[in-house]
């Protein structure tokens, strides 16, 4: 099937490990045009070496530095000639209970997850506005319909960004701009490998992520690819979703247990 993705641009945040790169490869292999970014100059260079650099854009830039992401969207505008799609998927978790967490801890959370979506939105909506198939992608998380108290900062903000996900389906619907979430599960990524470095633990990681799945009660057993993730992102981002808006698709191998 022709996902009808080919010379559209696309913004993906994070694009320099895990789901925000698989995402990159498979817009790539679509035909699209990409525009990424990452706060680490090597790691973005790094994991972008080899792809396609006629389509691809890179930028060093921070997600909450609202003036850096509009210039990164509208580097991406003028050299691809307009946005199509925003894949809001940079950050990462916060492994903190209750009584860990701090002042600070809360407000970095939430600044994170908020002006995370916020930013690269402002920035990006007139082109979205100005395109005839736009989609934005919020890459959120299974804990914002099922907080775990470990992760007590994360799960509320992405709770929030649910909600604000909801909203802005409702409000760019005018302007013909769909937006959708994907709730992510335990994906094998930057995030566990650097878990599994700092875990006091003899176990590889194999076995690690092994007794990982089976202790959250993952249905499917496994933690699942970054690949498995940018299908659904990707599938969403297609004109041919066109009457798809203010969703949320788990990705999780079945450890969600919302039925909502
Ligand atoms: N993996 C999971 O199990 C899981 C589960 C639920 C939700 N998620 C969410 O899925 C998204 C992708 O995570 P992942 O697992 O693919 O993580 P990852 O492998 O650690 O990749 C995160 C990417 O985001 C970039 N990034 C982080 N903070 C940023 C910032 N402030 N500004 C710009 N770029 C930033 C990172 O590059 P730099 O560090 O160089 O900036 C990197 O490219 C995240 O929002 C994460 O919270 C993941």
């Amino acid at each position: 099937m022709d996902l009808g993705l080919a010379d559209r641009t696309i913004v993906v945040t994070g694009g320099s490990s895990g789901v925000g790169l698989a995402t990159v490869r498979a817009l790539l292999d679509e035909g699209a045009n990409v525009a990424t970014c990452g706060r680490d100059a090597d790691r973005l260079a790094r994991a972008t070496a080899g792809l396609d650099a006629g389509r691809l854009l890179t930028a060093v830039c921070d997600v909450r530095d609202a003036g850096a992401v509009r210039d990164v969207v509208e580097q991406a505008a003028g050299r691809f000639g307009g946005v199509d799609g925003l894949v809001n998927n940079a950050g990462q978790s916060r492994m903190k209970g209750l009584d860990e967490s701090t002042a600070d801890d809360w407000r970095d959370e939430l600044e994170l997850k908020f002006h995370g979506v916020l930013n690269p939105l402002h920035a990006a909506r007139p082109h979205l506005k100005a395109s005839d198939a736009a989609s934005v992608v919020n890459v959120n998380a299974v804990l914002a319909k099922q907080p775990e108290p470990r992760l007590i900062t994360t799960s509320a903000a992405r709770a929030g960004i649910l909600n604000l996900s909801k909203s802005l389906s409702v409000e760019l619907a005018a302007d013909g701009i769909r937006v959708n979430s994907v709730c992510l599960g335990l994906i094998d990524t930057g995030q566990w490998t650097r878990r599994h470095a700092a875990a006091d633990t003899d176990q590889s990681y194999e076995e690690w992520q092994a007794h990982l799945a089976a202790d959250r009660g993952v249905a499917l057993g496994r933690l699942g690819r970054a690949d498995e993730v940018a299908y659904a992102i990707v599938a969403l981002l297609s004109p041919r979703a066109s009457y798809i808006t203010g969703t949320a698709i788990d990705v999780c191998g079945g450890v969600g247990r919302s039925i909502l």
